[in-house]
């Protein structure tokens, strides 16, 4: 039977951009047809063996080129990034799956759905830059996403609080403003794109903040204290302003929301 870890390692170690979309729809309508085994039989190579293609360069945050939204270059710049964050957020789910092993099948059947979506983003965003000329690797891309990947690969906690209740929730607090933006640019297409993508995340953020109170709680930790703790340490000061209301729908408490707020002003 096609195991999950396979498939998880065929799109981790691929250099090829096709390859990692291709494993990962297979995966998925596999494990929709119950064909799919979720039973762990090996143990994970290094984050290192990770494979990226030859293209976009990745370049320091610092280093990176800062284009308005309101040129043509700086549109054009805007959804190589989200591209790239698409491409990588594929590569995050499928190693949250690997290196992680033990879980209960839900966590892996949640994460499989979760990197399917991001394949669907990616291509989303893929074919609109296309249609303005440009592909996924013709400009440069960040490198910190995967740093703190990298960071977090033996702390299953530390990889929930920093990737879904970090990152990926402070696109619930931006996007809505870029989806104003794109509306005043007459860019429909656009609109419709990140509006399916903010659904979507709304649900990957609340598989994080589900799946760190289940295992911080199992851990004998208390989720709330154990979550600022962890972002203290792998991210320091949050950046805001909050989307309180979309990031309650995603599992965040008040507290917690009360806790990043209070961070803005010490
Ligand atoms: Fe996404
Ligand atoms: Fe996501």
């Amino acid at each position: 039977m096609n195991n999950l870890f396979d498939f998880a390692a065929k799109c981790l170690f691929t250099h090829s951009v096709e390859g990692k979309l291709a494993a990962t729809h297979q995966a998925w309508q596999l494990h929709m047809a119950q064909q799919l085994c979720m039973e762990s039989t090996d143990s994970p190579l290094p984050i290192a063996n990770t494979a990226f293609p030859e293209k976009p360069e990745w370049l320091m945050p610092r280093d990176m080129p800062r284009r308005s939204l309101n040129t043509e270059a700086g549109k054009l710049a805007f959804f190589h990034a989200l591209a790239h964050i698409e491409f990588m957020a594929i590569n995050l789910a499928w190693d949250i799956i690997y290196r992680f092993r033990g879980l209960p099948p839900e966590f892996y059947s949640d994460w499989l759905r979760i990197a399917d979506e991001e394949a669907q983003h990616f291509s989303l965003i893929r074919t609109h830059m296309l249609s303005l000329g440009v592909d996924y690797g013709d400009l440069p891309a960040h490198r910190g996403l995967w740093l703190q990947a990298e960071d977090t690969a033996n702390n299953l906690l530390a990889r929930l609080a920093v990737v879904p209740r970090c990152m990926e929730a402070r696109g619930l607090d931006v996007t809505p403003a870029m989806i104003d933006k794109l509306k005043g640019m007459n860019d429909n297409a656009g609109v419709d794109i990140l509006t399916r993508i903010y659904q979507d995340e709304i649900g990957h953020v609340e598989r994080g903040s589900y799946w760190f109170k289940r295992l911080a709680i199992e851990q004998g930790q208390e989720p709330e204290s154990c979550f600022a703790k962890l972002l203290l340490t792998y991210i320091g000061k949050p950046k805001g302003p909050f989307n309180r209301e979309v990031r309650i729908i995603a599992g965040f408490s008040h507290n917690e929301i009360d806790w990043l707020e209070a961070g803005l002003h010490e």
